[in-house]
């Protein structure tokens, strides 16, 4: 059944087949094979609506920017999409950066995050004229600073601040306590440090304060808990500077539903409880309300994203306590999605090519990596009938799934098509073996230093 919350706007089954943006699941195999992940074109084109309107409707004056989170997935027909939204863009490595300018994206809607940027991606963000840089170590301050004056220019700068708020969510991806390599911890004076450093250099203009603590949140309360951490820093500054930082981003993480047991947060209802804490807290410190921004990756792509396996086998495995389990392998598995292994994240999945009226039965869905945590799914219901050949489409997988894709295995990294209105067109091709043969070179060794040649 194609539960709505999981899938993407289009999906429907048309004589039993999946259909996504107008193109049936079979088609799809045949022309682009498999593995490969489909983006319904409009499903993102109306989270990206929805975001930016219920944002600027419930901030008002007070809105900044929505930056999608390029680490989620960008390629550059992707960034192409996010800009004609119009919405910023946040990169955290100069290939992010890369692609935002092959797609033309401009500069001036664009934020760098990252918290180890190399001299030449800080340079490259500067020359680019990114609106700003989000700042995340005192050596940094200093080489941000030494760049820009080099360059002779003056950068604006946001802080990124560590809240200490502990976000309800997988450990790895929990970003805001105090033991994390991120940000400047406000509880430790950290953040004040900092914020002196950063304000003595002429290069640089400190704007504002930024703070993201975490992935997959289904609640309001950290966000808002962090907030109002942050809104006490903005309060010291202007008791201190005497003038008030016009700038307070509070991340991205907002979650979304892999399963039917997933009950995400809306954005009207994350957006207006958070719009509400920050205006109550602003007035009570004598603030005034600053400019707000929100960075969603995972809410504005996960769900647009669907991606097509085929099964190639199909194996009943006895079990100690006297059960049976069916291990269905396909043809791709933790070299396009390691969200399971990495994270135990959960997934749904369903025959795509056919509908089966079969009974269910509990199944374990593989990949065909030499690894036994290879798993796409760890328990799901599947037709008893399910068999070689058969396509198995796993929703919401727009997010982490292609960008955090490897060639483990030497097996080629599925692309990326975009469907819409029944047509079909590739926006990322996808890998052959020639692609990673062409990596492996033949050279003369080279001397690289003259003492061991006795010089
Ligand atoms: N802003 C910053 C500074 C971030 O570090 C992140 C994600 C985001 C925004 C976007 O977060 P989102 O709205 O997509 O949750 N690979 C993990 C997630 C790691 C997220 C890293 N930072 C996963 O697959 O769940």
């Amino acid at each position: 059944m194609i539960m709505r919350s999981i899938w993407p706007i289009s999906a429907t089954r048309v004589s039993g087949e999946l259909q996504i943006g107008g193109c049936q699941a079979t088609s799809i195999a045949a022309r682009y094979g498999t593995p490969i992940f489909v983006l319904d074109e409009n499903d993102l084109k109306s989270r990206i609506e929805k975001w930016s309107g219920s944002f600027k409707t419930i901030f008002g004056e007070n809105a900044g920017d929505v930056f999608y989170a390029a680490k989620a997935f960008i390629s550059v027909e992707v960034a192409k999409m996010i800009n004609q939204g119009g919405i910023s863009l946040d990169v955290c490595t100069g290939g992010e950066l890369a692609v935002a300018r092959a797609a033309k994206f401009p500069g001036e809607r664009i934020e760098m995050h990252g918290n180890n940027k190399s001299e030449a991606e800080i340079a490259a963000a500067i020359d680019y004229r990114v609106g700003t840089i989000v700042v995340d170590s005192l050596q940094e301050i200093d080489r941000v600073a030494r760049i820009a004056h080099e360059k002779n220019r003056i950068q604006s700068v946001t802080l990124r601040l560590n809240p200490g708020v502990e976000a309800h969510t997988h450990e790895y991806i929990a970003t805001a306590h105090e033991d994390v390599k991120f940000g400047f911890s406000i509880a430790t004076g950290a953040a004040w440090d900092a914020l002196l450093a950063a304000t003595k250099h002429e290069s640089l203009k400190v704007t504002g304060v930024h703070c993201h603590i975490g992935s997959q949140i289904f609640s309001s309360e950290a966000f808002s808990a962090s907030a109002i951490r942050l809104l006490n820093f903005m309060a010291r500054y202007k008791n201190e500077f005497g003038s008030e930082l016009e700038n307070l981003n509070i991340g991205g993480g907002v979650g979304i539903a892999y399963t039917k047991k997933d009950n995400p947060m809306s954005a009207d209802d994350f957006l207006k409880t958070v719009k509400e804490v920050i205006s109550s807290e602003s007035a009570k410190l004598g603030l005034k309300v600053p400019r707000v921004s929100i960075e969603p990756g995972r809410a504005l792509i996960g769900p647009s994203m669907v991606t097509l396996y085929r099964v190639g086998t199909t194996k009943e495995v006895q079990l100690e306590d006297g059960g049976k389990r069916l291990y269905v392998s396909v043809d791709g598995g933790m070299s396009d999605n390691i969200r399971t292994a990495l994270y135990g994240a959960e997934y749904s999945a369903e025959i795509a090519n056919r509908e089966s009226s079969a009974n269910l039965r509990d199944c374990r869905l593989v990949g065909k990596h030499c690894e036994t945590g290879d798993i796409v799914i760890n328990s799901i219901d599947l037709p008893s009938d399910i068999a070689p050949g058969d396509l198995i489409a796993v929703p919401a997988t727009g997010a982490y799934g292609r960008s955090m894709a490897s060639n483990y295995n030497h097996v080629p990294r599925p692309g990326v098509i975009s469907v819409l209105d029944g047509t079909a067109r590739t926006i990322v091709r996808s890998e052959t073996e020639s692609d990673l043969l062409a990596l492996d070179v033949v050279e003369s060794a080279v001397r690289l230093d003259d003492k061991s040649s006795g010089k």
